[in-house]
């Protein structure tokens, strides 16, 4: 069975290329509404969001990572993790306040993904596009400062909204049985690994990738990550 609803979802693939047309503010505010619905931890809404829209930002942050997406977009919303409103909760009914630590990182990226996702979800539905851009974790210092970014807070992506001028074709999943399992965790083979990557081989089709899917999982994970991110939340009292 299948509803509008699950059509738009069904329908997801990445905008990168927009059209200089802007989004009606007040559309806007829908859809970061419908973002903002979604389901949070102990409804702590642990997450702010920057809208970024002026020429000016957007062309600073380009130059801090140079993704088109950014310079193109209507509005490029900066999702930020955010325990900063939760010092000030705290400090009405203790001086104690603990915000650093993998618990709480998760806490606050998990909110604020679920809302990103949902914002991007209303886009979606309305005709526009998007594509999250989390490699401005790569410049979190110099974005934390260009966006008066406070304590306890921290940039963990960005998605960049439009009308699209092209729109990208469907990108295909991994098999359902390699993803989803029934009552039991189920390892999976090489095998699959290889399959996947064929799969999305001939999904590239001419505009073939200079690599495979395993291969940038392998650039990802097979060498140590940045250490960027931690500094930045250290430097924010998030992490010790
Ligand atoms: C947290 C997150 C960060 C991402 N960062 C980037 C990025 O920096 N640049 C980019 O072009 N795409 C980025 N993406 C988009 C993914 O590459 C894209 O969702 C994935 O390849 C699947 O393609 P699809 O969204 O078209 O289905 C990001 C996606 C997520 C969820």
């Amino acid at each position: 069975m299948v509803n509008d609803m699950i059509k738009v979802m069904q329908a997801h693939a990445s905008v990168r290329n927009f059209t200089t047309e802007k989004i009606p503010e007040e559309i806007l505010k829908v859809m970061i509404e419908a973002g903002r619905a979604a389901s949070t931890w102990k409804n702590f809404q642990s997450y702010s969001i920057i809208n970024v829209h002026t020429v000016e930002t957007k062309d600073k942050i380009f130059e801090l990572q140079p993704q088109k997406s950014i310079k193109n977009a209507s509005n490029f919303l900066v999702f930020v993790g955010d325990l900063n409103r939760a010092e000030k909760a705290t400090k009405l009914h203790t001086d104690q306040f603990y915000p650093e630590g993998t618990e709480n990182l998760l806490i606050s990226s998990v909110d604020a993904s679920l809302a990103a996702q949902n914002t991007l979800l209303a886009a979606e539905s309305l005709g526009y596009g998007g594509v999250f851009v989390g490699l401005i974790r790569d410049q979190a210092a110099e974005l934390s400062a260009l966006l008066n970014l406070p304590d306890y807070t921290y940039p963990l992506f960005g998605l960049a909204l439009g009308i699209p001028a092209r729109q990208n074709a469907v990108k295909p999943r991994l098999p359902y049985e390699a993803v989803v399992f029934d009552e039991r965790y189920q390892e999976q083979t090489s095998q699959v690994i290889q399959d996947y990557d064929q799969m999305q081989a001939d999904f590239a089709g001419e505009r073939r990738l200079t690599s495979t899917w395993s291969e940038r999982i392998a650039a990802q994970f097979g060498a140590p990550s940045q250490t960027v991110t931690l500094a930045n939340l250290q430097d924010k009292g998030l992490m010790s």
